[in-house]
């Protein structure tokens, strides 16, 4: 084992003294292994670049066994015996699946948050890997991106708190547990605003939105302690974030005061040339490091070309070193050095597995998002006798998965087909696909019809794969694909004329544009992708079992020519209300979202009523408490979400038209009152002035509560900001 122990930042210097130039190249190089049936094996290259300490870090090396030899190679048979840093995507779960993060953001809930991220690392670490490229915190407001489905939604509130809570669930209270991760907070910077969804497309917004809406989410994940952050393939206004110096050294590091590591995204340093900034990998090289990257995943760009960037004269050895030292002080922090082997060393418990099955299966089901309920079709009465499935979700267990599958199996996921009939052990549970996700033949929609015939209710499981979201998936068409519009068209038709409810469920990575569906279904779900315990959740949701509970944390366009969406847009000089010839809206189509960011019913009925911000005037020093009475006057137990928003009338920036400030939750038994409080800092109410710096204004505030981000169904009140105390 190795005799090196260099948590004494010494003892790294040593090292680093100690180490050829290429040695030091290979600490700053991360390639992507697999595995085949002989073992693992790194693509281009072989275990020998270990051992020649050419390559010191790995992602996508699956399995404790063959981490572990790996590790060894490094650490017995290298020179100087570095271990090795091994990431994968653990995204949402490892080999348990929580539900796809933009699905989990839908609970706003950061315990929540943060205890699947720590069962994940858990998980994740017990197959001797040490860093999660997640979590990703792009705000997104487009629907048509597909990587929205890894994000926290539209609001840079929501993605504040998600980052703080993944980054201790990930990393809990200390780096070097052998259950540990070490957290990447990604794609530095504003990756969510590409050009009309497009991937990968060019990114140009404004110093403000970067300020307000895109760089806070990383700037809490600084604050909680991050330990890596990648910076996103596309460029910002022309510069490559990879080869953005002024956004990584000056904002990233010298503003947020970030120390850790910066790992690029996959292959990007190369993508540099294609960018049209390098002419070679010597000069995209050069460039990335010069911005502070430091560590090349996979492009082979720094083993390249940085010895040839540095006879050029194009960087120093000392920033060379700068990198290697950030490298291995993360090793260090992360126990490698001490024990390169901890994680991975001990199989997880059978009660582990169990227990961690059980938090997908109530986080699934808090994820699931009741968009109508017309009549409270649901949930299903608990005496049905027959259900039929229709769709083709409906018995697809891998779909369940989402994007990121990371080393889920596909046949460990629980289809809705199999959670309803082993909730509803006494019924007829019927399925049909019907079609199927994008295909062109329609030819099994009779077959579906006639099952429809006899059912008391039919629950259409429609929407995307699982690989029609994530990365490199935007879609220019974000409804319904293939020939599903036409099932459910036909079985809503079917259903309708013999009365049956029809209950439609859709997956998916983003928002879909349904407003056909939403009118005529008699409910509307949005289960995301749910994770393992999929069918179980949903089943959960549609018995009643649990009462539905997950809010949207992005709003649903009514038609693709909506998007961008966000309920914090600037009001203008001629604004959406009131309504007239020359206010900002569209001549064929309402301006506002099909379901507002917030959105979700429950199986409870809530009011809220009496609004009270106490005191109503403070300074910035100050908490002021707003509170509200909750009444469920509905028939059953259920938690109700309240969101608090503040708007401000006038300001040296023209305002938007709500600002999120916090959300609660309670919950109440049928016909229970309760008071939920939410505090408010002032001191969160500084906002950017006109040059760009943050500062407290005087004056009214409105204050705005209620279950939505609907402005016409909150309850409002005031508070008055001073900036000087009261006399
Ligand atoms: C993605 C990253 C991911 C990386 C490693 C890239 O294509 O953009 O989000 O972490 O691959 O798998």
């Amino acid at each position: 084992m190795n005799a090196l122990k260099p948590r004494d930042p010494r003892r790294i210097e040593t090292l680093i003294g100690r180490m050829t130039l290429t040695e030091k190249l290979g600490q700053l190089t991360m390639m992507a292994a697999s595995h085949t049936v002989t073992g693992p094996v790194i693509a281009g290259h072989s275990v020998g670049d270990i051992r020649s300490g050419r390559i010191g870090n790995l992602l996508n090396l699956i399995g404790a066994a063959a981490a572990r030899e790996m590790q060894r190679i490094a650490v017995e048979e290298s020179r100087l015996g570095i271990p090795l840093l091994i990431g994968l995507d653990v995204i949402h779960g490892h080999r348990t699946l929580f539900p796809a993060p933009l699905g989990e953001a839908a609970l706003f809930d950061p315990e929540a948050w943060a205890l699947t991220a720590r069962e994940s690392a858990r998980e994740a670490a017990a197959d001797g890997i040490a860093m999660t490229f997640a979590p990703m915190l792009d705000v997104s407001r487009d629907p048509r991106w597909g990587r929205t489905v890894e994000g926290p939604g539209e609001s840079a509130w929501v993605a504040e708190r998600l980052a703080a809570a993944k980054v201790r669930g990930y990393q809990g209270d200390d780096l070097a547990a052998a259950d540990s991760l070490a957290a990447v907070a990604k794609h530095f910077c504003a990756y969510g605003a590409v050009t009309a969804g497009r991937e990968y497309a060019s990114v140009d917004v404004s110093e403000r939105a970067l300020l307000e809406v895109h760089m806070p989410p990383f700037a809490a994940a600084v604050a909680a302690g991050v330990a890596a952050v990648m910076p996103a393939f596309t460029d910002l206004a022309g510069i490559p974030m990879t080869a953005h110096a002024g956004m990584l050294r000056g904002r990233l590091r010298r503003q947020l005061g970030f120390e850790g590591v910066l790992v690029s995204d996959y292959n990007a340093i190369a993508e540099l040339i294609q960018h049209g900034v390098a002419a070679d990998l010597v000069e995209a090289a050069a460039l990335a490091l010069e911005a502070g990257v430091d560590i090349d995943m996979v492009s082979g760009a720094y083993l390249q070309g940085l010895p040839a960037a540095l006879e050029r004269g194009l960087v120093s050895l000392e920033r060379i070193d700068e990198a290697v030292r950030r490298v291995l002080s993360l090793k260090a922090r992360l126990g490698l050095f001490d024990d390169p082997y901890r994680r991975g060393a001990a199989a997880e418990s059978a009660a582990a597995l169990g227990e961690r099955r059980r938090l997908a299966r109530d986080v699934g089901a808090r994820s699931i998002v009741l968009l109508t309920n017309r009549d409270d079709a649901l949930p299903l009465a608990s005496d049905i006798r027959r259900v039929t499935l229709i769709g083709p979700l409906a018995d697809a267990p891998a779909e369940m998965r989402g994007p990121w599958w990371s080393a889920a199996e596909p046949d460990a996921q629980i289809s809705v087909l199999a959670g309803m009939r082993a909730a509803l052990p006494r019924a007829e549970v019927l399925h049909a696909c019907g079609v199927d996700i994008a295909g062109s033949d329609d030819s099994g929609i009779a077959a579906a019809l006639e099952l429809c015939d006899g059912a008391q209710a039919v629950v259409l499981c429609l929407g995307e794969a699982a690989t029609m979201s994530g990365e490199a998936a935007s879609r220019a068409h974000p409804g319904l694909p293939g020939r599903q519009r036409k099932l459910a068209e036909a079985v809503l038709e079917r259903a309708g004329a013999r009365a049956i409810p029809v209950i439609a469920v859709l997956f998916s990575g983003r928002p879909l544009v349904v407003p056909w569906l939403a009118e005529r279904a008699a409910a509307l779900l949005a289960a995301w992708f749910p994770g393992c315990e999929a069918g179980h959740a949903l089943a959960d949701i549609l018995t009643g079992r649990t009462s539905p509970s997950g809010r949207t944390p992005i709003s649903w366009p009514r038609a693709v020519g909506q998007i961008p969406l966000d309920f914090g847009q600037r009001r203008g000089g001629r604004p959406v209300d009131p309504p007239g010839p020359f206010s900002s809206r569209y001549i064929d189509e309402s301006p506002e979202p099909l379901f507002p960011f917030g959105h979700g019913l429950t199986y409870g009925r809530f009011t809220l009523s009496h609004l009270r911000v106490v005191p109503d005037s403070g300074t910035e020093s100050a908490t002021v408490q707003v509170s509200v009475e909750v009444e469920n006057q509905g028939r059953r137990r259920a938690q109700e979400t309240v969101f608090l928003f503040t708007r401000r009338l006038k300001s040296r920036v023209a305002p938007p038209l709500l600002e999120l400030r916090g959300v609660g939750r309670i919950a109440l038994d049928p016909g229970a009152r309760g008071t939920l409080t939410l505090p408010l800092a002032i001191a969160q109410l500084r906002s950017l002035g006109p040059d760009l710096e943050p500062a407290l204004e005087p004056g009214a505030i409105e204050i705005l509560v209620g279950a939505s981000a609907n402005r016409a169904a909150l309850l409002t009140g005031w508070l008055e900001v001073r900036t000087t105390p009261e006399s």
